[in-house]
C-alpha cells in the first residue's frame, strides 16, 4: 500500500518554498497535468477511437500531422488557455507563435513552449510516445502584449520543463531548477502520484542511442564513438548496448534511469540535426542537468545556444556525464 503523494500536493508544497508565491505556476503546472491526463485518455483508447492514422495535413517542418498530433496540440492549447496563466506558446504543429491576446492573458507571466506529441510515428504501433514542455517567465511588463523578445530566450532562462511519457504506465517528469521527480499517473483515482523522487542519472552507462540506419551521414567523430561503443573492452563493459526508439521522450527516458547516451547528430538531410531547440533539446538538457547529466550540441551547452528562430534545430547530445564526456574526446 503506497500513501499518494499527488502532483498537485507536491506542486504546493514546492510552492510553499516561495513565500512570495503566487499559486499562478502551480496553477499553470497543475493545468498542464490535465492535458495530459486527456491526451492519455485517448492514447489509451486508440484502435479502439477514431485516433489512428493521418489527418492529411502538414506541419511546418513539413511532416505529415497525425491526428494525435493534431488532438494532443489542441488539448494543451486550450488547456493553456482556460488556465489564464499563460500569455503565448509555441508549439512544434504550429507555425506562428500562440498569443492569448486578451486582457486576462496579457496579465499571465509565462510563456509556454511544447512538443504536444513526440514520437508520432510510434502512434499507429503501440509504441510509447510523449509529450514536452518548457516554461519561461516573459520578458515583457505584465498587462502588455507579448514580444519576440519573450520567446527567443535560452534553455538557461527556463523556469521549469518536463515531459509526459505514454508507455507501460503514463509518467510525468519534471524540473522547476531543484532536481527533477516523477509521478506515475494512478488510473484508479485518475492522479499523477510521487513515483520517482529526485531522479539523479547514473554517472556512467552502457546505452547508447541513435539512428544507426543514418550512419554513412553521420560526422566522423560520431562514427568514431559509435566503432568505440562496439568495441570488445570488458574493463569498460563493451560492446554496450543499442536502444532506440524513435520516440525521444522514450529514449530519453529510459536513459535517464537507466543510464545511456543519446545521440541526434546534424546529417546531409538535416544539417542542423532534426531536434528543435526550443520544444526537444532545451527542455530535456534542462530535465538532465539537473539529473546530474550534460546536454550538448557537440561544441556548446545546449542551455547556452541563444535561439534566432522558434522552430529551430540543433544536433543533440545528452546524458550520463561520463558518456557525454566521452564522445566530446571523439567530436573534438
Ligand atoms: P516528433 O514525433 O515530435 O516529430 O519527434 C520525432 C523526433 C524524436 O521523437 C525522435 O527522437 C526522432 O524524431 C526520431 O527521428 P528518426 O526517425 O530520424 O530517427
Ligand atoms: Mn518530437
Ligand atoms: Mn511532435
Amino acid at each position: 500500500m503506497y500513501t499518494a503523494n499527488t502532483l498537485n500536493q507536491f506542486i504546493t508544497e514546492q510552492q510553499s518554498a516561495y513565500p512570495g508565491a503566487t499559486g499562478d505556476f502551480s496553477r499553470l503546472l497543475h493545468h498542464i497535468g490535465i492535458a495530459a491526463k486527456k491526451v492519455n485518455r485517448k492514447v489509451n483508447k486508440a484502435g479502439l477511437v477514431d485516433i489512428l492514422g493521418q489527418a492529411g495535413g502538414s506541419n511546418v517542418q513539413g511532416e505529415n500531422q497525425q491526428k494525435l498530433d493534431i488532438y494532443a496540440d489542441d488539448t494543451f492549447v486550450n488547456e493553456l488557455c482556460v488556465c489564464g496563466e499563460c500569455c503565448a506558446a509555441v508549439s512544434e504543429e504550429k507555425q506562428e507563435t500562440i498569443i492569448f491576446n486578451d486582457p486576462i492573458h496579457n496579465n499571465a507571466k509565462y510563456i509556454v513552449c511544447m512538443d504536444p506529441l513526440d514520437g508520432s510515428s510510434n502512434i499507429d504501433v503501440n509504441v510509447s510516445i510523449g509529450t514536452i514542455f518548457s516554461i519561461y517567465r516573459r520578458l515583457s511588463p505584465i498587462g502588455t502584449p507579448v514580444t519576440e523578445a519573450d520567446f527567443l530566450q535560452k534553455g538557461s532562462d527556463q523556469v521549469a520543463a518536463g515531459y509526459i511519457i505514454y508507455g507501460s504506465s503514463t509518467v510525468l517528469v519534471y524540473t522547476v531548477g531543484q532536481g527533477v521527480n516523477g509521478f506515475t499517473l494512478d488510473p484508479s483515482i485518475g492522479e499523477f502520484c510521487l513515483s520517482h523522487p529526485a531522479i539523479k542519472t547514473p554517472k556512467n552507462g552502457i546505452i547508447y542511442s541513435i539512428n544507426e540506419g543514418n550512419y554513412i551521414k553521420f560526422p566522423d567523430g560520431v562514427k568514431k564513438y559509435i566503432k568505440y561503443c562496439q568495441e570488445n573492452d570488458p574493463a569498460t563493459r563493451r560492446p554496450f548496448v543499442s536502444r532506440y526508439i524513435g520516440s525521444l521522450v522514450a529514449d530519453v527516458h529510459r536513459n535517464l534511469l537507466k543510464g545511456g547516451l543519446f545521440l541526434y547528430p546534424e546529417t546531409e538531410f538535416y544539417s542542423q540535426g532534426k531536434l528543435r531547440l526550443m520544444y526537444e533539446c532545451n527542455p530535456i538538457a534542462f530535465l538532465l542537468e539537473q539529473a546530474g547529466g550534460i546536454a550538448t550540441d557537440g561544441k556548446q551547452r545546449i542551455l547556452d545556444i541563444v535561439p534566432e528562430y522558434i522552430h529551430q534545430r540543433s544536433p543533440f547530445y545528452t546524458g550520463s556525464p561520463d558518456m557525454v564526456r566521452k564522445l566530446l574526446e571523439f567530436l573534438n
